[in-house]
């Protein structure tokens, strides 16, 4: 190493990665969207604009009777996991009379679809053909309303109904669905999907369900569907995953309404993520909250609770004391809550839409992302994984 050539040419390219990788942090940090964030909100002076939300009251006449709510379960949780979560759930079936249906996926038949998380839409589909429709909800979504019901969310023309997620451009993986050739298929043609994920970080059946919807929905679409699909095969993380994602939603747009299938807007679906407003919610908008696992139950602050986003990782329950099961009873929605979770709609919205601006500046800064997940860039690996954890949510630790 006594060759002062070579040593001149080791500095060399030391201060050219050093310099390259300073100008990328720089500039990355300089991206976090708080600059676009700040360009949004001097756009909005009134600060909020309601949301068109569903109404109680209206939806499809279909008797209650026919309709199941399904949970689930995968083997490595059972009912208590959940407690207060699937009470309500039950709870609230038996108000209404919806059948409640808390299963495991053995003994549907669906055992050729090997990750469970895919399996369930094949099981889904298996129990689907008892009913006139289904809503398939994760184990940690509760019912906090249990006054609205799950025809108000039904059309005579959709087949089956998503939501989108406030902080990020996913659909939910969650749905109400009826009983109908077109849906069936669509379940079990998802579940197999799992054959085509690619070897990346490719975020399982929430990744693979945007470009399952993409390929049905736009078949004339194939050119930009690849664009996508570079990017989800060459995803290494979470972000890469929402890069991917932008991606595919820019070719569905802004409707909502694409052949048999609806997708709610932010703010107007069946349920939303509890953690964005604090727990604080409104019985004027609200239906079922996301996010409530045993292992995560804080207890509520004392006084009254602001509405405004806090960690994905805790939820309060907004209920005093639990679910006595003997006396949820048809008929009965009058369940007993914490006052100070409980806030209008305007106050809940408000918060809801300071998210909604965050996403729609973090959407720019996912399709600066894009650009370098398709191209693959090997300097990008090279300092990539040190700046992006702390801009984004846990939630994928979140399981
Ligand atoms: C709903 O359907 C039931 C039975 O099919 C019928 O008796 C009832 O009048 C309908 N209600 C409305 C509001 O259409
Ligand atoms: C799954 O459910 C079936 C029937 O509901 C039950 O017999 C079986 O023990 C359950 N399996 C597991 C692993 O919990
Ligand atoms: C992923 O890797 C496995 C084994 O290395 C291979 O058999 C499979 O075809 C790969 N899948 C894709 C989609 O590239
Ligand atoms: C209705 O159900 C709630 C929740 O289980 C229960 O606390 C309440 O006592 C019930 N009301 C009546 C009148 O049974």
């Amino acid at each position: 190493m006594s060759n002062p050539h070579c040593k001149l040419t080791i500095k060399l390219l030391l201060s050219c990665f050093v310099i390259y990788s300073t100008f990328s942090i720089l500039n990355y940090l300089l991206f976090t969207g708080s600059n676009i964030k700040n360009l949004l909100n001097e756009r909005r002076p009134q600060k909020y604009q309601p949301y068109p939300i569903i109404e109680a009251g209206g939806g499809l006449n279909i008797s209650s009777e026919n309709i199941a709510i399904v949970i689930i379960l995968s083997k490595s949780h059972d009912r208590s996991y959940y407690q207060i979560a699937i009470d309500s759930v039950e709870c609230y079936a038996k108000a209404h009379g919806y059948e409640f249906v808390l299963t495991n996926d053995s003994n549907f038949g669906c055992d050729h679809i090997k990750i469970n998380i895919f399996r369930r839409h094949c099981v889904l589909a298996k129990i689907l053909v008892d009913y006139e429709a289904v809503v398939h909800i994760d184990g940690d979504m509760g019912i906090v309303n249990p006054k609205r019901r799950i025809q108000e969310y039904m059309t005579e023309s959709s087949d089956i109904v998503f939501y989108d997620r406030h902080f990020a451009p996913e659909v939910a993986m969650c749905y109400i669905v009826k009983n109908t050739e077109y849906a069936i298929t669509l379940l079990n043609e998802f579940a197999e999907y799992e054959r085509k994920l690619p070897n990346s970080s490719h975020g399982s059946e929430n990744g693979a369900l945007h470009i399952f919807l993409a390929e049905k929905l736009f078949p004339h679409n194939q050119i930009d569907i690849d664009v996508c699909r570079i990017a989800w095969e060459n995803s290494w993380n979470i972000v890469d995953q929402f890069a991917y994602t932008h991606c595919i939603r820019a070719i569905f747009g802004a409707s909502i309404d694409f052949d048999k299938i609806r997708i709610l807007r932010k703010g107007t679906g069946f349920a939303r993520d509890d953690w964005i407003t604090g727990g604080v919610w409104s019985p004027e908008r609200d239906f079922m909250l996301h996010g409530w696992k045993m292992r995560q139950l804080a207890p509520t602050p004392a006084g009254v609770v602001k509405a405004g986003a806090m960690s994905e990782l805790i939820w309060y329950s907004p209920f005093l004391g639990s679910f006595d099961m003997e006396k949820c009873s048809m008929g009965n929605t009058t369940w007993y809550y914490n006052p100070s979770l409980i806030a209008s709609r305007e106050t809940v919205e408000v918060v809801l839409q300071q998210e909604d601006v965050i996403s729609a500046a973090r959407k720019v800064n996912y399709f600066y992302r894009l650009y370098k997940v398709i191209t693959n860039s090997f300097w990008w690996y090279i300092y990539q994984s040190h700046v992006w954890k702390s801009d984004y949510p846990l939630y994928f630790l979140n399981e």
